[in-house]
C-alpha cells in the first residue's frame, strides 16, 4: 500500500511503529472538493482543528487558503502558532468561563457565543464594540451515533432556537453586534438533508439580525469509513446549501459569506495509523493480533464503536485469515474485530485507516504509554512533524513528593 507512491511499509521501516501518517496530498484534494461543491456562494472554510491540532497540519490549511475554527484558548494559541492572524479565527467555546473568552477578545479572535449568560456578560463588559456570533440549537436529530449528535433538544450546546426571543432581548439591552449565525447539528451526519434544514433554520431567524456578515453552516459531513458506507455528496449538498443561500442573501438585501467547519471531510481518510504484531494469539474461539497501540492512540472503535479498516501491509499474497485486532491495554481495546486479514505473522505492519481525524487529537497516556511520532507526505515524501513521546514525557509534570 502506497501514499503518493511511497510504501506505508518503508515509512514504518523508517519511523518506527505505532506512528500516524498523513497524506498531504488527500488533504489538498478535499478542500478543492469543498470549493467545487459551494463554487456559487462566497465560500469561506474554517477548518475544525479539533480533529486534528499537529501544527504543520495547521500550516498546511492555511497555505491552501482555508481558516480555522477553535473551541479552546488552546487550539486558538496553537493556529496564532501555526501563523494565523487571530482575526481568522473563529472561537466557538462550550462551557468555558467568561474569562477565557475575554482572552480570546483580548488576541482579536472572531467569537461565537452558545449560550445566554455569557452573551448577556458579553453585551455588560463590551455593548457592541465588539462584534459577536451566535451559535444556534436548531433542535434537529442530525441521525446516526447518537454521541456525536448535537443539534437537539437535549443537547448541551448551542442557544435554543425557541429563547429567540430572549436572545433579540439581550441583543437590544446592550445594543451587541450580532455578525453571524451558526449551527453545527453533529458529526458523521448520513441524511445531507440535515444541513439544508438547519440552513432554512438560519435563514429563519437571520431577518432578526441586521448587521451579520456571515452564517455558519458547520461541519458533519460523513466520509465513509467502511468500503460500503454512504457518503455526503458534496456536490449536491454544496449546490443545495448555495441556491438556497443566495435566494437567502436576495431576501435579506445583502450579500453575507457562506461558512463551512468540516473536521472529518478534510482529514479523517488522509491519516492512516501503522502499527505492527506484537502477538498472534489463538484462542478455542477467536485469534487474536495483539499489535503496539490501542485505545491510547485510537479510542474512537471503543467510544464510538467505530469501524476502521485494517489491512496486514507486511502480507501481500498471502491466505487469508480471520482476527480480531486487538490494543496491548488492560482493558478490552479491540481495534477492529472480526477482519479477514492477510495471515499475520509477528512484527508485520498492519495500518488501520480513517486514521486522521479525532485520531491523535483523543490520543492519551493511558497505561503509561506513549503517544506515537507524526508523519506527513508532502510531495512524495515522508517527513516527521511530531516526534514519538520519550519515558521523560511521563514525568514532566509531576511534582514529586518524597516521604
Ligand atoms: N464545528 C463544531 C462546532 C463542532 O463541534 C465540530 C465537531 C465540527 C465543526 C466538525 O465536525 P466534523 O466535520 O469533524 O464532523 N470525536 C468524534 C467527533 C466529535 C465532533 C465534535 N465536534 C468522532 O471521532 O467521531
Amino acid at each position: 500500500m502506497k501514499i503518493q507512491g511511497l510504501p506505508l511499509t518503508e515509512v514504518a521501516q523508517q519511523f518506527g511503529t505505532p506512528v500516524y501518517v498523513y497524506d498531504g496530498e488527500k488533504i489538498v484534494t478535499q478542500i478543492e472538493n469543498l470549493k467545487t461543491g459551494f463554487a456559487k456562494a462566497p465560500l469561506k472554510i474554517k477548518y475544525a482543528v479539533k480533529a486534528l491540532t499537529n501544527v504543520s497540519i495547521l500550516k498546511l490549511m492555511k497555505s491552501q487558503g482555508v481558516g480555522v475554527d477553535a473551541v479552546s484558548i488552546e487550539e486558538v494559541r496553537l493556529c496564532m502558532h501555526a501563523g494565523y492572524a487571530a482575526s481568522e479565527i473563529m472561537y466557538t467555546p462550550n462551557c468555558v468561563s467568561f474569562e477565557e473568552i475575554q482572552e480570546a477578545v483580548e488576541l482579536g479572535c472572531m467569537i461565537n457565543l452558545d449560550n445566554l449568560v455569557m452573551l448577556r456578560k458579553f453585551g455588560q463588559e463590551y455593548g457592541g464594540k465588539i462584534p459577536v456570533a451566535l451559535r444556534i440549537n436548531p433542535h434537529i436529530m442530525a441521525g446516526g451515533n447518537s454521541k456525536i449528535s448535537v443539534g437537539h433538544i437535549h443537547s448541551k450546546f448551542g442557544i435554543s432556537i425557541l429563547q429567540l426571543d430572549q436572545i433579540l432581548e439581550v441583543v437590544e439591552e446592550f445594543g451587541i453586534s450580532v455578525n453571524g449565525l451558526h449551527v453545527h447539528t453533529g458529526s458523521d451526519i448520513m441524511d445531507a438533508d440535515v444541513f439544508l434544514r438547519g440552513a432554512r433554520v438560519l435563514f429563519d431567524s437571520a431577518k432578526n439580525f441586521p448587521d451579520l456578515r456571515f452564517l455558519d453552516f458547520g461541519g458533519g459531513f460523513k466520509v465513509p469509513y467502511k468500503p460500503d458506507d454512504v457518503q455526503t455528496d458534496m456536490v449536491k449538498v454544496g449546490e443545495e446549501v448555495s441556491a438556497a443561500f443566495n435566494e437567502f442573501c436576495e431576501s435579506y438585501g445583502r450579500s453575507l459569506e457562506l461558512w463551512i467547519e468540516p473536521g472529518k471531510y478534510l482529514v479523517s481518510a488522509a491519516g492512516y495509523l501503522l502499527v505492527s504484531a506484537n502477538v498472534v494469539k489463538d484462542t478455542p474461539e477467536i485469534t487474536f493480533v495483539g499489535v503496539d497501540s490501542g485505545l491510547n492512540h485510537l479510542i474512537r472503535p471503543m467510544f464510538y464503536k467505530a469501524y476502521h479498516q485494517v489491512e496486514n501491509i507486511s502480507g501481500e499474497g498471502r491466505d487469508t485469515k480471520r482476527y480480531d485486532v486487538v490494543g496491548y491495554i488492560c482493558e478490552t481495546d479491540t481495534l477492529a474485530a472480526s477482519r479477514e486479514l492477510a495471515e499475520v505473522e509477528t512484527g508485520d505492519v498492519l495500518v488501520l485507516k480513517n486514521a486522521g481525524a479525532y485520531a491523535y487529537s483523543m490520543a492519551s497516556n493511558y497505561n503509561s504509554r506513549l503517544r506515537p511520532a507524526e508523519v506527513l507526505v508532502w510531495k512524495g515524501k515522508a517527513h516527521l512533524i511530531r516526534k514519538r513521546e520519550e519515558f521523560e514525557d511521563l514525568l514532566r509534570n509531576q511534582v514529586v513528593f518524597e516521604f
